[in-house]
């Protein structure tokens, strides 16, 4: 059977796969970073280059940010637009690596073999799984598996500030009966998955300014404003103490989860005794009346990502700062609106602010939440597919993270998007020592030929 001969294909052939990963892998694409902009292009050429070997007609299209990279093949029949990110997050602090970032490596580890890199697992791993079962399935068919477009974004990590007019813009080019998005994970690290949910995402970063200079904190202390003390009262007042978030209007519009798929949820026996213990906790941190999955796949949360100001260096120095600066993220669920929460977090800071003190704010991304429809028949095909691979069933599960484009598949391109991911949850995405386990993307890349000859 040709599937059979895909998939030895692809087994005879894991060395080289491997090395091409590593190539891309060595490109540092840090997209939010201006430092690296010729990286990000440099990264986006590499594609464009392997497209255009596995017989797409692709091409690295300008943006006002980092390039685009779309590809086609001429194929017939049912009409597929697969979806990944070549950019990736900084790599500080650098220090705590146990190497060079962009130098990857296999490994031996205790849990078995391991990519080393950044960009491994998010989403350099698993975009090429993908490009490597369109590789062996040409290399056994003649030609690649039926209609297919590739379209790869520079900018997921950043908050994709060109992705919508860039979909308006190619809109008719984009189109297709369905999406596939290689950006998620399995299941506990074990388990098959389709992602049905993602939270949405608002980011803010606010400066506070008072005094017009750094001050000396004994001539000055008691008597001038501190802007860190402002800062972190405004910080403490974004939860209540059972956990809730107190800017007004932040729950309206958010539904509780549908009988069906709370039942899916708890089918799923989630272990968060482990989740929480394989990073050193023991205690859920959110609303106290939710379940933990409930805390990470359908509840909206506010956290505090970077927090600035003052003397931070070694040693200690009596300063009373001018400024202080927080980095603050929402995690939003379907019914909230990105954009009236801006507002309202806003004024929830204003009405916070004192004299002799002045806020500014500085906008990182709005994405609305996704939830997917599945009832095109697809979706049971690649259940199907998956469950062959790993031999156990896939699940519908949800995601805590967020993919902006998922969401714009559905309200700019009228198109759904199947998510299905290989990175585990202990791959350090966007920390140190990033991984991706070679199970990962040898499984991975044998996933999509099956999912392939499940849809063609
Ligand atoms: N691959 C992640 C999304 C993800 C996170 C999937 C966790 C599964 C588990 C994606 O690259 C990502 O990190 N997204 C950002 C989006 C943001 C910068 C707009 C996120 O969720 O923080
Ligand atoms: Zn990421």
């Amino acid at each position: 059977m040709s599937l059979n001969a895909v998939l030895a294909r692809i087994d005879e052939t894991l060395p080289e796969a491997t090395d091409r990963l590593f190539a891309l892998l060595r490109i540092p694409s840090i997209s939010t970073d201006p430092a690296y902009k010729a990286d990000c292009a440099k990264a986006a050429d590499w594609l464009v280059a392997d497209l255009s070997g596995l017989g797409f007609d692709a091409a690295a299209r300008p943006t006002p940010g980092h390039p685009m990279v779309v590809g086609h093949s001429g194929g017939e029949g049912r009409h597929l637009l697969f979806y990944g990110h070549y950019d990736v997050q900084p790599v500080d602090p650098l220090d705590l690596w146990d190497r060079d970032p962009f130098d990857p490596e296999v490994q031996d580890t205790p849990k078995g073999k391991v990519i080393r890199a950044r960009g491994a697992s998010d989403d350099k791993g698993q975009l090429m799984t993908f490009l490597e079962a369109c590789r062996a399935w040409k290399h056994v068919h003649g030609a690649l598996p039926g209609r297919l477009t590739i379209f790869l974004e520079g900018e997921e990590e950043s908050g994709s500030p060109s992705l919508v007019p860039f979909m308006q813009d190619n809109a008719e080019e984009l189109k297709a009966d369905l999406a596939l998005i290689c950006d998620t994970g399995l299941f506990e690290s074990t388990q098959p998955a389709i992602t049905t949910m993602l939270r949405g995402l608002l980011g803010e970063e606010i400066t506070l300014t008072g005094p017009d200079r750094d001050l000396h904190s004994g001539m000055y202390g008691g008597a001038a404003m501190n802007p860190i003390r402002v800062l972190t009262k405004i910080v403490a007042s974004l939860h209540d103490e059972n956990g809730r978030i107190t800017v007004p209007g932040f729950y309206d519009g958010v539904t509780e989860l549908p009988d069906t798929v709370r039942a899916q949820w708890q089918a799923l026996a989630f272990d968060y005794r482990k989740f929480l213990g394989d990073v050193g906790l023991s205690v859920p941190a959110g609303e106290h009346d939710r379940t933990p999955l409930e805390m990470i796949w359908s509840r909206p949360t506010c956290e505090v990502n970077g927090i600035w100001g003052g003397y931070t260096g070694a040693g200690f120095k009596t300063v009373l700062p001018a400024q202080a600066h927080a980095k603050i993220s929402f995690r939003l669920v379907p019914g909230q609106d990105p954009h009236v929460l801006r507002d309202n977090f806003r004024n929830h800071v204003r009405t916070m602010v004192p004299f002799d003190c002045e806020v500014a704010f500085h906008e990182h991304g709005a994405s609305p939440a996704g939830v997917m429809d599945i009832s095109d028949p697809a979706f049971e095909a690649a259940r199907g597919a998956l469950g062959e691979e790993w031999g156990r069933p896939a699940s519908y599960v949800g995601c805590g993270g967020s993919i902006p484009i998922a969401g714009f598949f559905q309200s700019i391109l009228g198109m759904d998007a199947m998510l299905i991911g290989f990175g585990k949850d202990d791959d350090q995405i966007h920390s140190p020592n990033e991984k991706y386990d070679v199970e990962s993307f040898h499984k991975g890349i044998r996933s999509w030929a099956r999912i392939l000859a499940a849809l063609s």
